[in-house]
């Protein structure tokens, strides 16, 4: 899960979808990143991690991370929430299979839009609560997808 400074949408897919397979025999190992390393080393941002905990997710335990190319070789997929996002992940790969690994989030919803996540970090809350929900509802569709 890749967006900007790893505080707001990719850690609360993260947790979101971490949570989504607690209970389940998935041998999936679930993380996020940011492109920018502005926030490195920070939780989740404030009223993200509030909005999180609202719907009994857990972010506490988050701390922001870079993403770097090693992430080709340590994740079948990778998850772009933004464009911007997506074209700065395609910037770094290195053969055709690290390409094939990254898509845009909201393309498991709605293939091939190649739509972004808002970023909400210059919105009030409520604007967090729609991001979440969206997240919540694709997670949904990537569990369904990649359970068997
Ligand atoms: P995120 O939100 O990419 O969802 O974590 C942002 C957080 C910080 C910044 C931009 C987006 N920033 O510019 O610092």
């Amino acid at each position: 899960m890749v967006c900007i400074g790893n505080i707001c949408r990719s850690p609360m897919a993260e947790y979101i979808l971490k949570n989504k397979i607690k209970h389940k025999q998935l041998n999936w190992h679930i993380a996020s990143a940011g492109v920018e390393n502005y926030h490195i080393g920070e939780g989740a941002y404030p009223i993200a991690l509030k909005v999180a905990a609202s719907y009994n997710i857990d972010m506490q335990s988050h701390r922001a991370s870079h993403f770097t190319q090693n992430d080709f070789d340590k994740y079948d997929k990778i998850y772009a929430f933004a464009d911007d996002v997506y074209h700065r992940i395609i910037a770094q790969i290195r053969n055709e299979k690290d390409k094939l690994k990254v898509d845009y989030f909201l393309n498991e919803a709605n293939p091939s839009s190649n739509a972004s996540v808002t970023d909400p970090w210059y919105h009030d809350e409520d604007m967090y609560h729609a991001v979440f929900q969206q997240i919540d509802e694709v997670c949904d569709i990537i569990l369904e997808k990649y359970k068997d």
